[in-house]
């Protein structure tokens, strides 16, 4: 069914990307899928009390089967982050998980989309075409889009703007090494430099500095304080989902698998600019680079190279 999503994990990612899936416009039906069958029942009949309250999709529990005709199906099950760990030291842990999902998933769906918030989040759209021969392009990962929220947040937190009034990207890995596209930044037609100085806000170097820490270490202050991040994370899966499944052909920077470099970059799976539509990811597009931030990106794309080439060994 057309406006179906199918959710693999019903932990805190995948129950709040449900809940939140749920009153997302176009958005028909939520298939939760967990190897504990009673959790994803209760976390589905939990948001059908919050759904009385509110036009809302049909969200129930299902297996893999149930998930036929599904639009998209997104991948949250695996181990999460442990404080001190990054997210590339997740991989062994999750890679022999997420490869038994990708092939339940598509014996059931195999026209699916498919989009990965599961950590390390960008080795898996290469696992899912390198292993499974999934077209790199309904393989996604939902990469940097979430880092590109915390960036137009703490910016316009900064400005006295709301978060949509500002246009700003982060790229490369979903993790320590990406890559904040301050160059490319902009607000009401203009660049955030000049934004800021009309607005009164100017962003100096130093506060640079400190906005780029806080966006990068989000997740694990987060989870120091609460155990998990889950809603950030719940609303970019919604998000993306809403654009694949209404076909709205949108801009977002999630992580997809070149067979081939861009700008430089090598072949690998590293958040760049896709256009998301029914269809999926378009081919990720060339994003103008200052000196310093293409040098950023190029290492940030060479280690996730190295550590896919591990992991898919
Ligand atoms: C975070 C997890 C989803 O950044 O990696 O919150």
């Amino acid at each position: 069914m057309p406006g179906t999503v199918g959710i693999i994990g019903a932990g805190q990612v995948g129950a709040a990307a449900a809940y939140l899936l749920a009153t997302t416009p176009g958005i028909s039906d939520v298939v939760l899928v967990d190897q504990d069958a009673k959790r994803a029942a209760s976390e589905a009949a939990d948001i059908g009390h919050a759904a009385a309250f509110n036009h809302a999709a049909d969200v129930r529990a299902g297996a893999y089967e149930d998930l036929a005709g599904a639009k998209v199906i997104v991948i949250t099950a695996g181990v999460s982050l442990k404080p001190g760990q990054t997210r590339l030291q997740l991989m062994q842990a999750n890679l022999g998980i997420v490869d038994g999902i990708i092939a339940a998933v598509l014996k059931a769906a195999p026209d699916a989309v498919l989009l990965f918030a599961t950590n390390p989040v960008d080795v898996m759209p290469a696992l899912a075409v390198r292993r499974h021969g999934v077209p790199p392009g309904r393989a996604i990962g939902t990469g940097c889009a979430l880092d590109s929220a915390r960036f137009r947040e703490r910016l316009a937190r900064h400005l006295g703007v709301a978060p949509t009034a500002v246009h700003a990207h982060v790229l490369g890995e979903h993790g320590d090494s990406e890559v904040l596209h301050w160059s490319g930044a902009h607000a009401a037609g203009m660049s955030l430099e000049l934004f800021a100085e009309q607005m009164g806000r100017p962003i100096g170097l130093e506060l640079r500095a400190t906005m780029a820490q806080d966006v990068r270490t989000s997740a694990y202050r987060i989870k120091e304080g609460k155990g998990v991040s889950n809603f950030g994370i719940g609303g970019c899966i919604a998000r993306l989902c809403r654009a694949i499944v209404n076909d709205e052909h949108t801009a977002f920077t999630v992580s997809t698998f070149m067979e081939e470099g861009v700008a430089g970059i090598p072949a690998t799976c590293v958040s760049l600019p896709h256009i998301l539509s029914a269809a999926g990811a378009s081919a990720p597009l060339k994003p103008v680079l200052d000196e310093a931030e293409t040098e950023a990106l190029r290492a940030s794309a060479a280690l996730l190279a190295s550590s896919i080439e591990d992991g898919l060994r």
